[in-house]
């Protein structure tokens, strides 16, 4: 079976009635917008996989790399230098879909700059500890080129959620659009590259990474996740802002080359998606508690005003102890009371909903503040972090 490609497998499943039996995975056609019988698990990325073979067999990558460095904003004319194939590749995706929605993207810039410390604390500290938890996406990202320079990856990753988060991000001027074609064909050159990496292969349960459904489960474990936590904080999100929210992730997902039907249209829909395909995969590996461990580690590096006892217990408060002793995160029982008191209290006194100020006030203000100056800066170096084709896998 295991020299059996997913696709080929896929049909042997059809023929044998037994496709994505005991697979949470399998379930999703049922509910999915798109036609019956389709099934984004086995989808991947016709436009820019074969694409990133060619380019990463003809040596073309370091060039594109080179290449691209300065081609930042969105209405940035293509830089010169690309090989002919991958210009008019460009040329055909660098743009918003026709359904973009101008105004509903541009509400979703101003909410974003409104909620953005929550933002920014609950992607860098739920979706991005999540992330370690999430099994296909810990071993792809720990094998992968960027997974031997966490503090690199991690700050390159910001530069998605600061892009999108711009005020901007979908406009001529912003970066968005352009950063999520980067990430599209660097998701391409990963698909061709990790299957050659042995350690990949003896960890991995598929043999392509990146399926449109694995894009799907980090979209929830992102957008969908953010929306279910801000709601349960009771922090003011009117219905006008949970529609541009979703908007501006329907078109992002897109935009990383999940087909339009694959995509959530309302946030019931995502929040049954996530509940059938994210939350029964979440499990520790290996790679994850190690992943989790340096991006943990790299965060307690910067001065957040609280300590890596503080730091643990609040990954646990909003990802669960579950996840927490998955992760080996180490208890602090007086910070953990600390975290499960004042933080609704902070919350609610931040939006204006109780006039009682917790104590801690302000050692939370400096906490939010300080974790949000750390995406602002677009992680810890201060400046920009191109985003770039990687060409082999880690080594060991
Ligand atoms: C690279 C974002 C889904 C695995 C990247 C990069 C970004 C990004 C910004 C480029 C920066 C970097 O090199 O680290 C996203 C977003 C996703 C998504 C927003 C979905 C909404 C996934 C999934 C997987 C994955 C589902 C695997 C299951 C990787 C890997 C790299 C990468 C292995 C390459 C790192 C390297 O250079 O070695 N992603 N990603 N991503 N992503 Fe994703």
């Amino acid at each position: 079976m295991e020299n059996l490609s997913r696709r080929k497998a896929l049909s042997l499943g059809v023929a044998l009635g037994l496709v994505g039996a005991a697979n949470p995975l399998q379930a999703w056609a049922a509910t999915s917008p798109a036609a019956p019988g389709t099934n984004p698990e086995w989808i991947w990325d016709d436009a820019a996989d074969p694409l990133m073979v060619s380019m990463l067999e003809q040596g073309e990558v370091p060039g594109i790399n080179a290449a691209w460095a300065s081609w930042v904003n969105n209405d940035d004319p293509l830089p010169a230098g690309l090989p002919p194939e991958f210009a008019a590749y460009l040329g055909r995706v660098n743009r918003l879909p026709s359904w973009a929605d101008p105004a509903k993207l541009a509400r979703a810039a101003d909410f974003n700059r409104r909620r953005d410390t929550y933002l920014f604390m609950l992607y860098g500290l739920g979706s991005g500890i999540m992330s370690t938890v999430i099994p296909r996406e810990a071993k792809s990202v720990y094998w992968s080129a960027g997974g031997a320079d966490m503090q690199d990856r991690a700050a390159k990753t910001f530069t998605f959620g600061y892009d999108l988060a711009e005020l901007n991000a979908f406009e001529p001027s912003g970066q968005f659009v352009v950063t999520a074609n980067k990430t599209r064909v660097v998701h391409a050159a990963v698909r061709h590259l990790l299957p050659q990496s042995p350690h990949w292969r003896a960890v991995a349960d598929e043999t392509v990474p990146i399926s449109a459904a694995d894009v799907l489960v980090t979209f929830h474990s992102l957008g969908t996740y953010v929306y279910r936590k801000l709601r349960d904080w009771r922090i003011p999100f009117p219905a006008a802002d949970q529609e541009a929210f979703l908007h501006s992730w329907q078109v992002a997902v897109h935009l990383l080359g999940v087909p339009v039907e694959h995509i959530p249209r309302t946030w019931a829909e995502a929040e049954r998606q996530s509940a059938q395909v994210l939350t029964p995969i979440l499990t520790p590996s290996t790679e994850g508690i190690a992943l989790a461990e340096e991006l943990l580690g790299l965060t307690a590096q910067v001065d957040l005003g609280v300590t890596r006892g503080f730091l643990n217990e609040f990954v646990r408060y909003v990802l669960s102890d579950q996840v927490g002793d998955w992760l080996g995160l180490r208890r602090d029982y007086a910070a953990a009371a600390l975290v499960r008191t004042a933080w609704p209290a902070f919350v609610l006194f931040r939006e204006g909903l109780s006039p009682i100020m917790p104590n801690s006030f302000f050692m939370l203000d400096q906490f939010v503040r300080a974790l949000a100056m750390l995406f602002l800066n677009k992680g810890t170096s201060g400046k920009t972090t191109p985003i770039t084709i990687p060409t082999g896998n880690r080594a060991a």
